[in-house]
Parts: C-alpha cells; sequence; structure tokens
C-alpha cells in the first residue's frame, strides 16, 4: 500500500468528467488499498479517485479514518437513489486543506452501488456517513463541497485559499 498524491482544488482533473468502472483488474485493487492508506493518513473520511488524478467512478468512505477496517466502504459507480431528512456541519476536503464550512446534506440516504464482482447492492448510511456519501458521490460528479456555498462565501474561500497556496 502507498499513501499516493492528493491533488487539490484549482486542478482540472478534479472537474473533468469521470467514466464509468467496467472491468474489475489488480490495479483497482491496489488503487483501492492506497486510497484507504491515503485517507487514513490525512484523517479524512473518504477519497475519490479524481482526487488522486484518475478520472472514474470510484471512491473509499472511512468515517473512522483507518481505525476500525468494519467502516471500509468502497463506493462503485454509485447512485444516490433516495434521501431522507437533513443535517447541518462542519465539512472539509483533502483537495482543501485547512478549510472546512457548515453544510446541509440529507440525514440518511440510499445508494445503489456497484460491488467489484459486478453485482449491485444498495446501501444505506446515515449522520456521518450519510455525508461522506454525498461528498464522495459529488467528487464523481466533478463537484466540490465548496459549490454547495453561496458566492458570496464562496468568494471569501477562494481567496483565502489561494492566498493560503502562495504565502
Ligand atoms: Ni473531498
Amino acid at each position: 500500500m502507498a499513501v499516493r498524491q492528493v491533488i487539490t482544488w484549482g486542478d482540472p482533473r478534479l472537474k473533468n468528467k469521470n467514466r464509468d468502472v467496467e472491468d474489475w483488474t489488480p490495479e483497482l485493487d491496489q488503487l483501492v488499498a492506497d486510497m484507504f492508506e491515503t485517507t487514513a493518513s490525512q484523517e479524512g473520511a473518504g477519497l475519490a479517485a479524481p482526487q488522486v488524478g484518475i478520472n472514474i467512478r470510484l471512491a473509499v468512505v472511512d468515517v473512522s479514518s483507518g481505525a476500525d477496517p468494519a467502516q471500509k466502504v468502497v463506493l462503485i459507480n454509485p447512485e444516490i437513489i433516495r434521501e431522507e431528512g437533513e443535517q447541518i456541519g462542519e465539512e472539509g476536503c483533502l483537495s482543501i486543506p485547512g478549510f472546512t464550512e457548515v453544510l446541509k446534506r440529507p440525514m440518511k440516504v440510499w445508494i445503489k452501488n456497484r460491488k467489484p464482482n459486478g453485482d449491485w447492492e444498495e446501501l444505506e448510511a446515515e449522520e456521518l456517513r450519510a455525508r461522506a456519501f454525498c461528498h464522495e458521490i459529488d467528487h464523481l460528479h466533478g463537484r466540490l463541497f465548496v459549490e454547495h456555498l453561496g458566492p458570496v462565501k464562496r468568494n471569501i474561500i477562494q481567496r483565502k485559499y489561494q492566498k493560503q497556496r502562495r504565502d
């Protein structure tokens, strides 16, 4: 396993179109292992393949940041099929290091997800894991969490972020 370099806000690969995962390969097993390792190394809750520069519809979620193997979820070509309620809480992203914002998300989501063997499954998540699912699925649509903010707030963050990168 290896920690991969995470690309950051402004890199065009975060906005590229991501293609569906088709055949599952040993390289994808390796990529998934590396993505979990990278998430844990930065104390994140998940990571999407485009964040390591690979434009496919694959993401990992681990709300324990590496502490509990039972928390690991691999999202492959995931789609939200239902959502319920709402939660308001702080959210951050490994591609926008050092910044968090308070964001509204559904309290509960149901997801249609492909398994590595090609079968489909339905996953249910609430609270922190539901937030992480929504955040990672956004990445697979080329969307960062700051795009949920109003334009004024987003501009302030963008300016602060660019200043921080220059310093
Ligand atoms: Ni993110």
